[in-house]
């Protein structure tokens, strides 16, 4: 079975093709001209995204030596994502698949990135619960099966890699700023500023007060010493960190618990985060977890994990007709 799956949820515009299960391609092109805005623009990623998608695909279907007539099913994000940017992704999946006759696959982006542990080995065994760290989302999911998941905790309000890059952005590093606060974290003293951690109950998140206080904080001290930032900058990474990961794995430890679980993963952008693996790796140990974190170019958006959802869905039969939309919020 040889499909081709393609992404384009916010600013990555990717396509990847499987062959029955194994990943033989997966191009990703990353769109640079946010940096200069200091966060997406989704006007502006909607036309890199008309711009990339097809030389991605052609490179996606080369690299794999497939010919696009090859080709048995297309699958797509669907969303969570931006509207604009999905419906580029959607409308070039639909069309393809209108034009070749071949099924069409909708697949939800964040059920992907938790799929994205079956593309290569080790693979988790069911039941596992996944840790879903992105850009927009914070999520605690059980996972049963490859199709069958559910969301039991999550935040009530910005996402953990929302909390990186806005510290990134009040600190003058351009966008995205998680991998730059993860690299400054490296020289830093992750217990020079302690910050207030909050506690929401249950297993839900939230990073809208630790973001608040971050604010106060450096204006405070820029007002005692105006070169506070540029002086302390290693520091103030590596608490800024080192407080986002505690409240994660926080209630990571408690779900665990509450599932008596022992296998534990992590997806999305933000597992590609060192401090949090090396962490999630010593809880682990202490725990007697098993742990799965992925490859690097796993963590962050690509087509290569919506094809694995793909897979799955192929299999079961999950197919949508031409009459689909994307959704900008994707309830699960
Ligand atoms: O999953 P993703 O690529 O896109 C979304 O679906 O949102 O996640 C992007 C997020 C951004 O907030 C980015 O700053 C964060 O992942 N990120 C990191 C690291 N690499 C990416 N955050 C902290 N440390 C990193 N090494
Ligand atoms: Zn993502």
């Amino acid at each position: 079975m040889i499909l081709l799956a393609i992404e384009s949820s916010c600013d990555e515009t990717s396509a990847a093709i499987m062959v029955d299960g194994e990943l033989k391609s997966n191009i990703i092109s990353t769109q640079l001209i946010h940096s200069e805005w200091g966060g997406v623009v989704p006007e502006l990623a909607s036309r890199a995204h008309q711009k990339s998608i097809i030389p991605v695909v052609q490179e996606a279907l080369q690299k794999a030596n497939i010919n696009k007539n090859d080709l048995n099913a297309i699958a797509f994000t669907r969303g969570p994502g931006l509207l604009g940017a999905l419906m580029v992704g959607t409308s070039f999946a639909k069309s393809l698949a209108l034009s070749l006759n071949i099924p069409l696959i909708e697949v939800n982006h964040m059920q992907a990135h938790v799929l994205a542990h079956f593309i290569e080995e080790p693979r988790p065994q069911f039941p596992f619960l996944c840790l879903t760290v992105s850009g927009g989302h914070t999520q605690l999911v059980w996972v049963e099966g490859p199709l069958n998941m559910q969301i039991i905790g999550e935040t009530q309000d910005d996402a953990v890699g929302e909390a990186f890059d806005k510290t990134a952005k009040l600190i003058g590093l351009p966008y995205p700023g998680g991998p730059l606060i993860d690299k400054l974290a490296k020289e830093g003293n992750p217990d020079k500023y302690p910050f207030p951690m909050g506690e929401m109950p249950g297993l839900d998140f939230s990073f809208s007060g630790i973001k608040t206080s971050i604010l106060y904080f450096l204006q405070k001290e820029v007002k005692l010493n105006p070169n506070f930032i540029e002086e302390n900058k290693a520091d103030i990474c590596a608490s800024v960190q080192k407080t986002l990961i505690e409240i994660l794995l926080r209630k990571v430890k408690k779900a665990m618990r509450e599932k008596n679980c022992s296998s534990i993963a992590i997806a999305g952008g933000v597992s590609a985060n060192s401090g949090l693996r090396k962490r999630l790796q010593e809880l682990g140990e202490e725990n007697h977890w098993d742990v799965f974190i992925p490859a690097f170019s796993y963590c962050t958006d690509n087509a290569g994990m919506i094809a694995m959802a793909g897979h799955f869905k192929f299999e079961a039969g999950e197919f949508c007709g031409q009459d689909v939309s994307p959704l900008a919020k994707y309830a699960w």
